[in-house]
């Protein structure tokens, strides 16, 4: 339990929610959770990390001094070698930097911070194939080897663990992608069978009871949250956990995309009755809707788009509106965000805050049009909810995130195909009707799934409100 960092109140409340957590002895021997916490960087441009990101849906683009959002720790082989993951609910595989790719070995030292893995430095390494590729669609991305070391996660150790080293890398962000093992890339690009990712070896080995976890992201002034691997903690979320089933893709359950029917700004309905996939990304920090609503939004709070960089601005003020949103998913599964948790700053390249040509402060907003491309509630939604991935059932629980609870209140999702503890299942849930990627295979080489969508991730921007802004020249790249 990583518990000697930053003391902040909120941390050591979580490092002493751990300890209970270790101490708690259910008649039926511990719970067969994990938790890890998560912790959030500031990035220098989450616009255009998005922007590159969702090329491929898999990786990170190239950008220097880039801060992933959320990320957790891992160690690697004999003896182990630290890194730090991105952590991303929208890919499968896990994958490391090394010293010695172009993209480290820049005198700026770009993964330094992330870590690297030498695989000739540890006992434990084994060569698996040189077939591992994550690549965006303008050809850069990760590719080298895939291999086999010790994993090693907060006290467990995985030997044997099936990992990619990104030999040829533009990005210094390691990933732990903890999707779907079907969305593997050596599955859609090689058309070999999914190997073990890491929730999977968690259920396999017994660590965890079932396939599934729960991601807390905690608010936006916090900078940790948790993810529990095999449980629920009700102490996090507030109402009903409502379970809604994941959409397949072609016939596959492949990512996590469930089906958004409606949205209310405040008490009017801006949006009912639709049934729309959406992809649940924790790799995305903004929320990616479809044009129409996403101008319905921008008239609601009074947004001025900005065309040319795909996003929107408000005036930083309207942090003080008590102002809420609800998504809403097959009934009752909703969850409210306040208009301010979706309000995000954002300096200029100099680092000059941004301003209104009327001198007042703008703030981004943290909605954007989706395009052409898959509708993505990312980190400005995920952050008010509470979700729990249930791969063993193929189904999302939702319920509106806790931020003040103190004490922990931890359940094993039970193996044998146990729903989620508490959870109750949406009464009729409604099968996405629009939204979902063409194509029943993963990854980017194939051209289907996300990337095909996400059309290189060009943006088709709507014609929408023309607030003129001074300031932006161009971002932080
Ligand atoms: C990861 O490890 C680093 C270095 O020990 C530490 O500073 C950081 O707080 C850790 N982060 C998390 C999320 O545990
Ligand atoms: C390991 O070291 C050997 C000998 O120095 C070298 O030939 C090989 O390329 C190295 N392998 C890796 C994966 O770095
Ligand atoms: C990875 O895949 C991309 C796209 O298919 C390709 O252009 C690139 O050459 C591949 N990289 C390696 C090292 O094989
Ligand atoms: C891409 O997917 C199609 C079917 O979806 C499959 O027939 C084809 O072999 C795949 N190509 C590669 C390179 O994996
Ligand atoms: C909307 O924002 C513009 C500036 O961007 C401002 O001039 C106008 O008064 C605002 N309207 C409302 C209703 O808040
Ligand atoms: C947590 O916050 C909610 C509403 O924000 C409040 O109703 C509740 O009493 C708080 N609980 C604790 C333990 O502070």
């Amino acid at each position: 339990m990583p518990c000697n960092m930053k003391s902040t109140a909120l941390l050591l409340s979580l490092c002493a929610a751990a300890r209970v957590l270790s101490l708690l002895q259910p008649w039926h021997g511990r719970p067969r959770v994990l938790r890890l916490d998560l912790q959030r960087n500031r990035i220098a441009d989450p616009v255009a990390h998005d922007k590159l990101r969702r090329r491929s849906g898999t990786v990170d683009g190239t950008l220097d001094n880039m801060q992933t959002l959320y990320y957790l720790n891992i160690s690697m082989g004999t003896p182990p070698q630290d890194l730090r993951m991105h952590v991303d609910t929208g890919s499968s595989d896990l994958w490391v930097n090394t010293p010695r790719s172009a993209v480290c070995s820049q005198s700026s030292q770009p993964c330094v911070s992330s870590g690297t893995y030498t695989a000739n430095e540890s006992s434990t390494y084994e060569y698996v194939g040189s077939y591992f590729n994550i690549s965006y669609v303008d050809g850069s991305g990760a590719a080298g080897d895939y291999v086999t070391d010790t994993l090693h996660v907060d006290g467990h150790d995985f030997a044997g663990f099936q990992f990619g080293i990104g030999y040829d890398s533009s990005s210094p962000q390691s990933v732990l992608g903890i999707g779907y093992p079907v969305n593997e890339v050596q599955v859609a690009r090689s058309g070999l069978k999914a190997y073990q990712n890491m929730p999977a070896r968690m259920a396999a080995d017994g660590v965890i009871a079932s396939s599934a976890y729960s991601l807390w992201l905690n608010d936006l002034d916090a900078n940790t949250g948790s993810i529990l691997f095999g449980g629920v903690d009700a102490s996090r979320y507030s109402g009903d956990l409502v379970s809604v089933p994941i959409q397949q893709v072609g016939g596959t359950f492949l990512e996590f995309f469930i089906t958004m029917t409606g949205l209310d700004m405040g008490s009017v309905a801006v949006a009912q009755g639709m049934a729309l996939a959406v992809l649940l990304d924790s790799g995305s920090s903004l929320t990616y809707l479809p044009n129409d609503l996403t101008e319905s939004v921008y008239d609601a709070v009074n947004a001025s788009y900005q065309e040319v960089d795909g996003v929107a601005f408000v005036p930083c003020s309207l942090r003080d509106s008590d102002a809420t949103m609800s998504f809403r998913f097959s009934s009752p599964a909703a969850v409210e965000v306040l208009v301010r948790d979706m309000i995000l700053d954002l300096d200029d390249a100099t680092g000059k805050a941004l301003t209104f040509d009327n001198g007042v402060q703008a703030c981004l907003f943290g909605i954007s049009p989706a395009g052409t491309s898959t509708s993505v509630l990312g980190d400005t939604f995920l952050r008010s909810a509470y979700v729990v991935y249930d791969m063993a059932n193929n189904e999302i629980a939702l319920a509106q995130a806790r931020f003040n609870a103190s004490e922990p209140d931890v359940h094993e999702i039970g193996g044998g195909g146990s729903p989620v503890p508490s959870a109750v299942a949406a009464k009729t849930p409604v099968a996405a009707a629009s939204g979902l990627p063409v194509g029943g295979s993963a990854g980017d080489g194939n051209q289907s799934g996300q990337d095909q969508n996400s059309g290189g991730g060009v943006l088709v921007p709507p014609v929408l409100l023309t607030g003129v802004l001074v300031g932006i020249v161009s971002f932080v790249v």
